[in-house]
């Protein structure tokens, strides 16, 4: 479904990204695991169009998309949850969702509503509140919910665990194999490697802008490289 090529981007001067060579199939969670500055949102950011690369390949369904405009993007299936959540702080809860749907067609705007707080009533719970004032779970919860309302075919999430409690993680993580489930394709960033790759199928690990080792969760989770080095072994 998706698939990247020797991807290169750079902030000014600064390479982030030498060597991005990956794929994700349909119906997949697959995980992009790395240290603070390996290159994991900037992977995300390129295959958003939320930034320029600068060099290489990436395909969707089949076509070529690097470098199209993020709106082109979400018009074609692909959302990004990024990293710090992003919500409108002064805009409600309804609000907050309707900017993340504002690509649909006006009439499939209140059934995408009410799918997503199926998935997440809590939301439903505090429709009018500021997006300001939810718990930090529920801010992650409005933030994934937001990247839903576009009807995507690729989610990608940017550490939607970051600085969460416990309980609240695991909701998340439920969350995102109950969309696997539903038919949705995932492409996670986390620095929760070890719950991570318990739902996920596939992993890549990424060091300084490139892809060092892949394989899938359970090889990955067993292998004494990235025990050591990413799951606190
Ligand atoms: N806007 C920017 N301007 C300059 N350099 C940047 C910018 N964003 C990222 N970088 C640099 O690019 C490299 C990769 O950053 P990136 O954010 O992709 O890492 P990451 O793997 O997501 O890290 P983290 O786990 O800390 O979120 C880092 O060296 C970072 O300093
Ligand atoms: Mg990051």
């Amino acid at each position: 479904m998706l698939r990247l090529t020797d991807i290169r981007l750079f902030y000014g001067p600064i390479q982030a990204l030498k060597r991005v060579t990956l794929e994700v199939a349909a119906g997949e969670i697959v995980t992009l695991i790395g240290a603070n500055g390996a290159g994991k949102s900037s992977t995300l950011k390129a295959v958003s169009g939320m930034h320029a690369t600068s060099g290489g390949s990436i395909t969707f369904c089949g076509e070529r998309i690097d470098n199209l405009p993020p709106h082109e993007l979400v018009s074609r299936g692909i959302s990004h949850c990024p990293e710090g959540r992003r919500i409108f702080g002064d805009l409600s809860v309804r609000e907050n969702l309707l900017m993340g749907g504002y690509l649909l067609p006006k009439a499939e705007i209140p059934a995408q509503l009410d799918h997503v707080l199926a998935i997440f009533p809590r939301l439903g719970e505090r429709i009018g509140q500021a997006g300001g004032t939810l718990s930090g779970g529920e801010q992650q919860m409005l933030a994934i919910a937001r990247a839903l309302m576009c009807k995507p075919a690729l989610l990608m999430l940017d550490e939607p665990s970051l600085g969460l409690a416990p309980i609240m993680v695991e909701k998340i993580f439920e969350t995102i194999l109950d969309l696997k489930q539903s038919g949705l394709t995932v492409l996670l960033v986390e620095q929760n490697a070890s719950a991570a790759l318990e739902i996920s199928d596939r992993g890549y690990v990424l060091e300084v802008g490139c892809v060092t080792l892949t394989g899938n969760s359970a090889e990955l989770r067993s292998d004494s490289r990235i025990v050591q080095a990413y799951l606190g072994g």
